[in-house]
């Protein structure tokens, strides 16, 4: 995902820009690039592709020295990574711009350009914009207007950073889908894709909303929407400037299942339109692979192998794509029948786990289609040796045990349902649907934190059991195995997932008063038969906790009988949602047994070895 970042101060910036590139580098990104109006007022730019540090290398040789300026790590969309598509993309030499999300209508704005004259130095589709704005100020002369007049034009999602060598004193920021924020500094002000960039210059952020255009010199803001001014909120940030820093908080673990909401907003940004997900979400090659595929193989180790699971449900239940499953220390030892058309996709939060990787090296061997793999760290062996890759930008997972890697896993999952079901089952209605869902998922993940100190105080019901129960039904069945993986693996009290069908079939003999039954009971399809269940529970003693947006139907609270009401959610994204409070509930427990919450005995945060 682009990150942008932008500066104009009273001293040279080319360092300040250096340093919030860097701290945007989890996102995931495949060039870099710095644009800076120098001491005699002319666009310099200095781009490279690979690491920032690539960047930082180059400028050593050429240095700008300037007070404004902009600077933007980019993950290729439109036209494969290379200097040449490198942001900033400039046009005549007066403008310069960075631009992070997708501009839709840009074949026909390319050819309008061209017919006015423009000459295209890159395969982009942001520099269709720079061009539109530059064509817009000579005819305009004011740099304000022409922006108004340049978005009026765009369809797609953007945030854009604008600086002109007509304009040193000033930096432009717009946003419209895409996030940006502004970081207000004294005597100089900054801009940047997310507040992590700019923490060692400010506390104090400007979030940008949908239409904004702002307007920041070094010691300003103006901000309007459709030429009107409008007053934003600045915001106190009191996260730390380390991001492997635990913030508040006392374990990372707990640092990182708070980040969810933000974590599900990243891992959406840019991919998703109004109506449906952006045909480039999955990078350039995708699409025409996609179109050819009829099965899909998932492969994958502990949490990651449940994320994949939920996937099934919703590859075969909502786009009717046959899906097989399976966990890679299997999958890479036996033979399998690779079906013609099939996409190979493997899921792993540290992209470095031994068994997912040769699993992996297998498929590529073996007659897959294609192979994918869905990550959260971008210079990981498993994204350089996959045929397609697709970030799950959850930020540094340092707690051992997977939370955001999960739900930002298993948004992503939903994303390629949608992407793989343009050929199959997904009418243009489902997938409205669904994308408008998955736009308010981080307001609804941030609304289900707010269950903590509910989780906290049932923890205390868990600290002395030595075993327990989770069950679900459909989608929420590897939801409950995540959440007894949770309870296991942090706070060693052994815990068992089960399809809550397949209760009476042996697990319902150990249930007695010492044996807490989990249940996650959505109000979904499967919900009068999950209630069955909870009788049969309730029937032999067992205590019951029930996760539910339907508190009515699952009876009422009582001493051995507790109800958890969830935030309202679709039952497709229910999955999602569902697995905070399992999180919140394991780290309680684990804390309140004294275990190393975020470093648990025996176990590692990338499995590398076999
Ligand atoms: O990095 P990966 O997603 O490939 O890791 C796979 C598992 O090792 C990992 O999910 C493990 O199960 C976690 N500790 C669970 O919280």
């Amino acid at each position: 995902m682009c990150g942008i970042v932008g500066a104009v101060a009273e001293r040279n910036i080319e360092n300040t820009l250096l340093e919030g590139l860097k701290r945007l580098e989890y996102r995931g990104y495949d060039s870099a690039g710095i644009a800076i109006i120098n001491v005699d007022n002319a666009l310099e730019r200095v781009r490279s592709v690979g690491k920032v540090k690539a960047l930082e290398t180059a400028l050593k040789q050429s240095k700008l020295t300037g007070k404004t300026g902009i600077a933007h790590t980019r993950w290729a969309t439109h036209g494969a990574p290379s200097e040449r598509n490198a942001h900033p993309l400039i046009s005549a030499n007066e403008i310069a711009l960075v631009h992070n999300g997708i501009i839709e209508n840009h074949d026909s704005l390319r050819t309008r350009l061209m017919a006015e004259g423009y000459e295209f130095t890159s395969d982009t589709d942001t520099e269709t914009v720079v061009h539109l704005l530059h064509l817009h100020f000579s005819r305009l002369g004011d740099l304000l207007e022409a922006t108004r007049a340049t978005i009026a034009e765009l369809q797609g999602a953007y945030a854009l950073g604008i600086v002109s060598s007509r304009h040193p004193e000033r930096l432009i920021a717009v946003r419209h889908g895409s996030p940006l924020v502004i970081g207000l500094g004294i005597g100089e002000n900054y801009i940047a894709s997310d507040p992590l960039a700019l923490l060692s210059l400010t506390s104090e952020f400007i979030y940008l909303e949908d239409n904004d255009i702002a307007v920041i010199t070094q010691k300003d803001v103006q901000i309007s929407v459709d030429g009107k001014t409008v007053q934003r909120k600045i915001h106190k940030l009191e996260i730390k400037n380390d991001i492997s820093d635990r913030g508040e908080h006392r374990h990372f673990m707990m640092k990182e299942i708070a980040e969810q909401p933000q974590a599900i907003a990243a891992n959406l940004d840019g991919r998703l339109g109004t109506k449906h997900i952006l045909e480039s979400a999955f990078g350039l090659k995708a699409k025409n692979i996609f179109d050819e595929i009829k099965h899909v193989q998932f492969v994958a180790c502990g949490t990651s192998y449940h994320a994949a699971q939920v996937a099934r449900y919703w590859l075969e239940g909502i786009a009717g794509i046959p899906c097989a499953v399976e966990v890679a220390s299997e999958f890479r030892y036996r033979k399998t029948v690779v079906q013609p058309n099939t996409l190979f996709v493997c899921l792993s939060q540290s992209g470095e786990t031994a068994d997912t990787l040769a699993a992996l090296r297998l498929a590529k061997k073996i007659g897959y289609a294609s192979t994918l793999a869905i990550c959260n760290v971008a210079e990981s062996s498993l994204v350089r040796e996959a045929d397609l890759h697709f970030m799950t930008r959850a930020g540094a997972e340092i707690g051992v045990a997977s939370t955001k890697a999960f739900t930002t896993q298993l948004t992503s999952l939903l994303m390629l349902t949608l992407a793989l079901g343009h050929k199959h089952q997904i009418s243009a209605e489902i997938e409205e649907h669904l994308v408008t869902q998955l736009h308010a998922l981080p307001q609804i993940a941030a609304a289900t934190l707010a269950l903590d100190p509910l989780i906290a105080k049932l923890a205390i019901k868990f600290a002395d059991k030595h075993h327990a129960l989770f069950l679900g039904r459909g989608a929420l069945y590897p939801v409950a195995l995540e959440g007894a993986l949770k309870l296991k693996e942090i706070s060693y009290i052994h815990a068992e997932g089960y399809p809550a069908g397949e209760l009476k079939h042996g697990p319902l003999a150990l249930v007695d008063k010492n044996m807490p039954v989990i249940a996650i009971a959505p109000n979904d399809d499967l919900l009068e038969k999950i209630k069955s269940n909870l009788h049969e529970v309730r029937a032999r003693g067992g205590e019951l906790f029930v996760f539910t947006d339907s508190t009515r139907e699952v009876g009422e609270n009582s001493a051995v009988n507790h109800v958890i009401e969830m935030p309202h959610i679709d039952p497709i994204l229910a999955p999602i949602i569902y697995t905070i409070p399992l999180q919140l509930l394991a780290y309680h427990v684990a804390v309140l047994k004294g275990t190393d919450v975020d470093q648990p005995r025996n176990l590692a945060k990338s499995v590398t070895v076999e």
